[in-house]
């Protein structure tokens, strides 16, 4: 009966060890693109990928459903990546590329809104 606690007792303390560390790695890597985008795209290009913010028009963000018209997929990836004129900061260093591909991705998918 003791050895059966004991048991049920270490099961509950791995299994809360395991919650907590899921929940430290999706902090890290598990957020989502609108997540990613919300953080560090919205203040410049908006909620709407319009870039109707203060400081998207301030530095003359265009407005997504325009861009789109210009930019294919693998042009965009680039720009968020390695960035684009003084404005414009690459996303290299804090983003992983799988990151910067979904958080585009999101940011073209605003354009069909
Ligand atoms: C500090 C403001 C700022 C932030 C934050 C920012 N951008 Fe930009 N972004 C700009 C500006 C300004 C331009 C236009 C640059 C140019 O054409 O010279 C631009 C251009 C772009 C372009 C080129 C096509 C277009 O639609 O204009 C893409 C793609 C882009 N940004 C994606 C992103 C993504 C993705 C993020 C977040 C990971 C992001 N940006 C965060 C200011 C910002």
């Amino acid at each position: 009966m003791l050895q059966r606690r004991i048991g049920i007792m270490s099961g509950l303390m791995i299994f809360s060890a395991l919650l907590v560390w899921s929940a430290v790695t999706a902090g890290a890597q598990g957020k989502s693109a609108a997540d990613v985008y919300g953080d560090k795209c919205a203040v410049c290009h908006g909620a709407d990928g319009a870039g109707k913010t203060a400081k998207g028009k301030k530095l003359k963000v265009q407005d997504v459903r325009e861009t789109i018209k210009k930019f294919d997929v693998a042009q965009m990836t680039d720009i968020a990546t390695k960035g684009k004129g003084e404005n414009m900061d690459g996303f290299a260093k804090d983003l992983t590329p799988a990151q910067i591909s979904a958080v585009v991705e999101y940011y073209r998918g605003l354009a069909k809104k």
